[in-house]
This record gives structure tokens, C-alpha cells and sequence, in this order.
């Protein structure tokens, strides 16, 4: 039967249903004979990608900055000039607005999180540590460390429907606008992690201009898949910063992103842009943490790209490679599952994530085989808080890491898994 012509599963008469299980369990079968061995857990860069920057290997050509300084000492805690004009021309903002610090952008957000709890920020009462309780918005589903990092800090977590357009703005105003102790949001504002929804310039401009009972409220933009386009529609991230300004609420987003899927992921430049006022006041708190960051590594970045153009340039290099990647996993799904009504999946047009729902109650049950079958894959519910998906029907694909014939084995073999698990719940058979 081609997928064109598959019949939908709740459509089918008892005897088709079971037909239909018996062909998935000897499907599944044979696939748990391959004796795979396959990942599509993490959304990192494959090895091919990671060469792309391979010349980052070489010393900078000179040991000094644009303005003389030596890159290898002390000093310069905002991160290089040439590289922040860089990032606040891709980030569509002034470079006064833009700090580079170290290899990870989790963790300018993490310090500034657990800033704003020990010490407050502009516009706070008191630090947020002195509030009875403390609440975040989290569009679900997101990105499983945002809400990590909140469950370790003790932060309450509420969820908010992620649309193709960015959060539910209606919900998110709803919560905002009566309880102070709503003191912040994620949002990851292009192709998301996990669904590759692009927020659009009028959920960007609800976001930053409504309500809030919080005087402090802010909203963590990670903006981490700029520049990770997979077509010729190279989206465009609304200007949060700007629209805030202009809305009255300057110091509502932070903006953070990173060169870890540019560059290489544990050893490139974060970036964080932010009100003057609210970027004054980190730096004043980072100034007890550091010294300084690592800018022999800035000015390898910055002699790397050469401009905002050269990092263009080297992103659509990672498009070639991981493109293909993402066709293949569309190819598997619609092959597997087109017409059956069992499962819906995302087709992105940027970042390293397809977002699989499939029918309510087995998405444990589809991970839990698949890994029989060798196939690991991110566990059910990994994009919800506390990894709980109420639904239990969400499932995280990532597929820039394994080379392109593992991701075709591998999905074929999730939608078998997909299939089999969705026959024996239509079917009430037990799970074997
Ligand atoms: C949305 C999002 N933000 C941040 C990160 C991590 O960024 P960094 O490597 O800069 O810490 C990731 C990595 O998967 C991510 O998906």
C-alpha cells in the first residue's frame, strides 16, 4: 500500500486492525534484527560540520585587538569590538547593546537568572530571592534545559501552547498581567527547539508591549537558531529589543545567541544584547566573576568570519550538509505514516529539530521501542517541564549528528515503531 493511499487507522474495521498489527509487529521484528546502533538523541553538529571551522585550529594572525590590545592578557570584559559590530549587525542591533563572553550562552542566561534572584535587576522591588514564590512562562513544547535549569533553581514553571507563530500571547497575557510573581518567560524566538516555529512580528510586539503585574518581568530571548536556515526563506527574527523600547518596557528582553552551531559547540563565542541599562548592570555583576573572556578565541571568531556577510556565507555551508538530513526525515515519516491520522510532524525551514506528536499515550511506548531496536531517541516528554508531557504524545527529533544513510535507518525504523505502537493502543492489544 503506498502512503498516498494508506487508509486512516481509526477507519479500519477489526480484522483490517489487526491485519495491520500483525504486519507492524513482523515489521518490527525485522527491524530489531538489524542489530542497529543509532543516535538521534541531541541536536548537535555532525563531525563534516564541525570541519567546516576547522581553520579556528590556527592562532589568530596577530596578538593584538582592532584598537591594540593584547588579546592574550586581562581585560575587556564586554567581549571584542570587532566582534560585537559582527553579532549587533546579524542580531539587527547596535554593537553598545552587545556583549561576547565565553562558549556558551546557557550559561550568560544561567548568570543572569541566578543574578536577578541574589541580587535583583533594573526595576526590581527586591531580589527575586526575597519573593515568596517565583513563576516562569514556558511555551511547550521547548527546549529541555531552559526548564531544567528553572527546576534546579526552584523555579515554578507554567506552559503556554507553542504555536507555528510563537507562543499563545493571549494565555501568556492572561498569566502576566495580575500575578507579580510571573518574573519571566523563554522564548527561543526562531525555529524553536523543538517545533521550528518562527515567532512573528505581531506575537513579538504582544509580547513586549502588554501588561505585566511584575515591574521586573523579563523575557530570556534566545535567539540560539538565528542564522540556521535549511531553504532559500532565511526568516528574519523580529527586533525584540526595539520593540520594547518603543512599547515603553526597554529592559523587558535579553537577547542571547552563540556561534556553538556555527563554530564548534563547545568551543565558540556567546552573545548577549540587552537594554544599555540592563547590560550595564550584568557586566557590573560579571566584573566580580571574571576578568575578562577568552578573547584570543573572539579574535579567531572575528578573523574567521571576517563580517556579518562571512557568517552568512558559512551557515548555508551547514545548510548543505544538514538539509539533506531533515529531507530524509520527511521522506521516512510520509513514507511510513502519511494518511494514517496517527501521527503529525514539523517541517522546518531552519534550526535542528522535527517535532513528532503522535497518538495520546504512546510516545513512551514508540521511544521505549525503538531503543529495543537500537535507535535512541531524545525520551518522551523531554521538551516538557520536569520531562512530563501530559499527552505523552511528543517526541524530539534530531537529526544533524548521525551521517545522512543512518538518519534514513534510523527513521524508517521510528515509524515502524510509531506505526506499531499506534496499532496496538487503536487495538487494545497489550504492549508484548
Ligand atoms: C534553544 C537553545 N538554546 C541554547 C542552547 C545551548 O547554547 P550554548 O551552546 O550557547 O550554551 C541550545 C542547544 O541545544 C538550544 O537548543
Amino acid at each position: 500500500m503506498t502512503s498516498q493511499s494508506a487508509a486512516r487507522l481509526d477507519s479500519l474495521a477489526p480484522a483490517e486492525l489487526a491485519a495491520f498489527l500483525e504486519e507492524q509487529r513482523a515489521a518490527y521484528a525485522d527491524l530489531q534484527a538489524r542489530g542497529l546502533k543509532l543516535d538521534l538523541t541531541r541536536g548537535k553538529p555532525s563531525s563534516e560540520q564541525l570541519d567546516l571551522s576547522n581553520d579556528l585550529l590556527n592562532p589568530p594572525s596577530t596578538t593584538k585587538d582592532r584598537a591594540g590590545v593584547d588579546v592574550r592578557n586581562y581585560g575587556g570584559l564586554e567581549g571584542l569590538t570587532e566582534l560585537r559590530e559582527i553579532f549587533a549587525e546579524l542580531l539587527g542591533t547596535q554593537v553598545e547593546q552587545v556583549l561576547c563572553g565565553g562558549n556558551s550562552s546557557l550559561t550568560l542566561m544561567h548568570q543572569v537568572l541566578t543574578t536577578m534572584i541574589l541580587q535583583g535587576g533594573p526595576g526590581s522591588p527586591r531580589p527575586w530571592k526575597d519573593e515568596p514564590v517565583l513563576k516562569f512562562i514556558c511555551p511547550v513544547p521547548g527546549y529541555d534545559r531552559h526548564f531544567s535549569m528553572l527546576a534546579d533553581l526552584g523555579i515554578e514553571m507554567l506552559t503556554v501552547p507553542m504555536r507555528h507563530d510563537g507562543p499563545d500571547v493571549e494565555a501568556v497575557a492572561e498569566l502576566v498581567q495580575n500575578d507579580p510573581r510571573v518574573k519571566g518567560m523563554w522564548i527561543v524566538p526562531t525555529y524553536a527547539n523543538p517545533t521550528g516555529a518562527v515567532v512573528s512580528q505581531e506575537v513579538a510586539a504582544a509580547l513586549m508591549s502588554m501588561p505585566t503585574a511584575a515591574p521586573d518581568f523579563r523575557i530570556f530571548w534566545d535567539n540560539a537558531y538565528a542564522f540556521h536556515h535549511l531553504t532559500d526563506v532565511e526568516e528574519k527574527t523580529a527586533d525584540a529589543l526595539s520593540l520594547a523600547a518603543a512599547s515603553g518596557h526597554p529592559d523587558r528582553p535579553i537577547v542571547f545567541a552563540s556561534t556553538s552551531k556555527i563554530t564548534f559547540a563547545g568551543a565558540g563565542v556567546s552573545v548577549l544584547a540587552a537594554s544599555v541599562v540592563n547590560k550595564t548592570w550584568f557586566l557590573k555583576h560579571l566584573a566580580m566573576a571574571s576578568i575578562g573572556p577568552d578573547k584570543i578565541n573572539q579574535l579567531r571568531h572575528f578573523e574567521f568570519f571576517g563580517s556579518a556577510d562571512g557568517v552568512r556565507v558559512h551557515m548555508r555551508k551547514h545548510r548543505e550538509i544538514i538539509a539533506p538530513k531533515f529531507a530524509a526525515v520527511e521522506t521516512a515519516l510520509q513514507t511510513a505514516l502519511a494518511g494514517r491520522g496517527i501521527a503529525e510532524w514539523t517541517q522546518p525551514t531552519g534550526g535542528y529539530f522535527v517535532n513528532l506528536d503522535v497518538v495520546n499515550g504512546t510516545a513512551t511506548r514508540v521511544v521505549d521501542l525503538a531503543k529495543a531496536a537500537g535507535i535512541a531517541l531524545t525520551p518522551a516528554g523531554a521538551s516538557y517541564p520536569y520531562g512530563r508531557d501530559p499527552r505523552d504524545r511528543n517526541i524530539r527529533l534530531a537529526p544533524t549528528f548521525p551521517e545522512l544513510a543512518e538518519v534514513e535507518t534510523a527513521m524508517a525504523g521510528v515509524g515502524t515503531c510509531v506505526a506499531l505502537a499506534a496499532a496496538e493502543k487503536l487495538s487494545g492489544a497489550s504492549a508484548g
